[in-house]
């Protein structure tokens, strides 16, 4: 890691006041990236490149401060309360567990004796960990940062030919399983043992499991340093974690130990997380978003990581004020359905000062922080993929709505690394080239462009962008070189992103063939591909469209139907071969039986496709069919009007 590397580290910097030139912050937030980037990479390259020896550190340090909390929903739990003022009451419904540092640490040291002992596990081997948010995914999780071992962290709705390539791309040797979510890996077990044979899946019981891993009777083990693959560098990769990506199947994405140690010293600083603050997800941690910025950090300093097993718009503050969480994590569907959600007497009766995500929009931004009584938003913008990130602790009026907001000395720096570039007239999802120049250029001030960010090293890009495990192709894809001038390399966003004249950064849309619903990054491609194999259609152009109230785009399919089928016929024909072959958030929302006209260069042009009035055309006469539970139905104004008020679910 070179200076200049350090330096753009401090972009995950924040500016913690309101104001714009706070200088201060900044140099604070430098100084920290010095004094702790170097002693790490000091470290590393001694070969402790490992957050391991942190979170070691921490037990040491933290031993009888609470680690990890759990409201655990009780199975058969008894009928819900009701309150005076008619409010449901739902603390009956969880058991909160709770572990110190210490009860953690040997939890995670008893399990590594299992693990090597019973199952062989070593540090040459990539384990799959298909688990749901609950203490086993942690504990499994550390005690194979012990042994050495790379997890994987399997997507748990994940089956059939995506969850068997999830395996293979990533050489996963053994999978631990969670008996409450092992539904889709059972459907797929004959599946994997046909074409990966070497694959062992083992099904847990987790109860049993937790009493031997409290029980002074099983032994602990700690490895020794030399078997932790000392080998490994900041930027060998510390877990695999998968992206719905861009096009085709998942993807496996590195998640570098250096970024494991950013994420924990910066972002967490910048968020506020301290000694004795606790962090509430309910994101699942198979995402980069629940494990590095938000287990990471936590677990460095000294806070308590609080996991809640599923999202519940409904008991979600509930289980808040019973684990005690001072910080939640979210994403901006999870805000618009708790906003969506009725008055409840936990609204204000949480503990949570902060609440930081990203996709939080500014149009409920306000709403956000007033009904729930937050005083902090951390907005910030990242890719699982991508080098860097930005951030925006946000109180008060300034900066509402951007993902973005430093102090301008920061600000000047990252304006180097980081640029938004103009964007073609013509096509809105490509970059446009100056052909005089043969140069990219910046965009204007407030106009959309597509997020770059600099690579440190063009000749050696994998030092700064390990890309995807196994996939160079889909790897060199994401960098561009020559943009702005001859040897330079830049990351992809795949975003659209504007800056306003105080150099706030703000999310606009995604670009290109994917788009985003419910939180899962939809491919185009492989929707239109999944369509032609229903065999009742000629062909299709698939484009996420807006749906008031709703974040990100749902899925909308044009077909052109095979001229011998009822519409009907064609409906259910697409029903029931989707339904297995897409994950749900893929499945078309929406269909328009119509023609495909493509255009003289035999382009489809799609964006006139994400133009489409909902429910009906400008035309009025075309009909749309949209997924009303299993079934295909006429979209009538309606259904409309309830799925916008969010009463009908898409
Ligand atoms: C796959 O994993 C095994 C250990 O389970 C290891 O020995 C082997 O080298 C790995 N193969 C590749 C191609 O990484
Ligand atoms: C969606 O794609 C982005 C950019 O490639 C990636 O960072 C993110 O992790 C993906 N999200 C999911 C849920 O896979």
């Amino acid at each position: 890691m070179s200076g200049l590397e350090i330096a753009a580290a401090a972009i995950l910097g924040s500016q913690l006041l309101e104001a714009k030139y706070l200088i201060k912050d900044d140099v604070a937030l430098a100084t920290k990236v010095v004094t702790n980037a170097l002693p790490y990479l000091w470290k590393a390259s001694r070969g402790k490149a490992s957050y391991w020896y942190y979170f070691e550190d921490s037990c040491k340090k933290h031993k009888d401060l609470k680690a990890l909390s759990f409201p655990r929903p009780i199975a058969n739990a008894p009928p819900l309360e009701i309150d005076g003022d008619g409010f449901k009451i739902y603390d009956n419904q969880f058991q909160v567990e709770e572990y110190t540092y210490k009860e953690l640490y040997d939890m995670v040291l008893r399990l590594s004796y299992i693990l090597k002992n019973e199952y062989g596990v070593t540090s040459s081997q990539t384990i799959g960990v298909d688990c749901m948010n609950k203490p086993l995914f942690l504990v499994l999780w550390l005690a194979l940062w012990n042994i050495g071992a790379l997890p994987a962290f399997l997507n748990f709705n994940t089956q059939g030919k995506p969850l068997v390539h999830c395996l293979n791309i990533a050489n996963v040797s053994q999978v631990f399983i969670d008996p409450d979510c092992s539904g889709p890996i059972k459907d797929t077990e004959d599946k994997i043992h046909e074409e990966l044979p070497n694959v062992k899946l083992h099904y847990l019981d987790e109860f049993n499991l937790f009493d031997r891993i409290q029980s002074k009777s099983t032994p602990k083990y700690r490895a020794k340093d030399e078997t932790r693959r000392p080998e490994d560098t900041d930027s060998s990769a510390c877990a695999l974690i998968y992206t719905s990506g861009t096009t085709g199947l998942p993807k496996a994405g590195i998640m570098s130990w250096r970024k494991a140690f950013m994420a924990s010293v910066f972002f967490g600083y910048i968020m506020k997380v301290e000694k004795g603050s606790n962090v509430l997800t309910a994101m699942p941690l198979y995402h980069s978003t629940a494990a590095m910025l938000g287990v990471c950090p936590t677990l460095l300093v000294g806070g308590c990581v609080s996991v809640s097993q599923k999202f519940s718009a409904t008991s979600f503050w509930t289980q808040a004020r019973l684990v005690g969480a001072t910080h939640i994590q979210y994403v901006g569907e999870v805000c618009r359905y708790l906003l969506n959600s009725p008055p409840h007497p936990d609204h204000d009766k949480h503990n949570v000062k902060i609440a930081y995500g990203n996709g939080l929009r500014r149009d409920i931004w306000t709403e956000f922080k007033e009904r729930f009584h937050i005083d902090g938003v951390g907005e910030f913008y990242a890719a699982t993929e991508s080098p860097i990130a930005t951030t925006n602790l946000q109180y008060g009026e300034f900066g509402k709505g951007a993902c973005r907001k430093y102090g301008s000395l920061i600000n000047l720096l990252l304006n180097t690394q980081q640029k938004l570039v103009k964007m073609d007239p013509e096509d809105e999802n490509e970059m446009w080239k100056n052909p005089v120049t043969g140069f990219y250029e910046e965009a204007a001030y407030n106009q959309p462009g597509e997020l770059l960010m600099r690579i440190m090293n063009p000749q050696d890009v994998s030092k700064s962008f390990q890309g995807y495990y196994g996939n160079k192709k889909a790897t060199e894809g994401k960098i561009i070189f020559d943009v702005f001038k001859k040897g330079d390399a830049w990351y992809r966003s795949g975003d659209l992103l504007k800056m306003d004249e105080d150099q706030l950064l703000y999310f606009v849309d995604r670009l290109g063939d994917t788009f985003r619903w419910k939180s899962e990054n939809v491919s185009a491609t492989e929707v239109e591909n999944e369509l032609m194999g229903s065999h009742a259609i000629l062909q299709s152009v698939v484009v996420g469209v807006k749906v008031p109230n709703h974040e990100g785009r749902a899925c909308f399919a044009v077909i052109e139907a095979k001229p011998d089928l009822e519409h009907d016929d064609i409906l259910k024909k697409i029903r029931s071969h989707v339904k297995t072959s897409l994950p749900s958030y893929a499945q078309p929302c929406f269909i328009k039986i119509g023609t495909i006209e493509a255009s003289h260069n035999h382009k489809v042009p799609k964006n006139q496709f994400k133009k489409q009035k909902l429910p009906k055309g400008d035309s009025g006469d075309e009909l749309i069919y949209w997924l009303n539970g299993d079934k295909y139905v006429e979209l009538t104004d309606d259904d409309w009007n309830l799925i916008c008020a969010g009463k009908a679910k898409l």
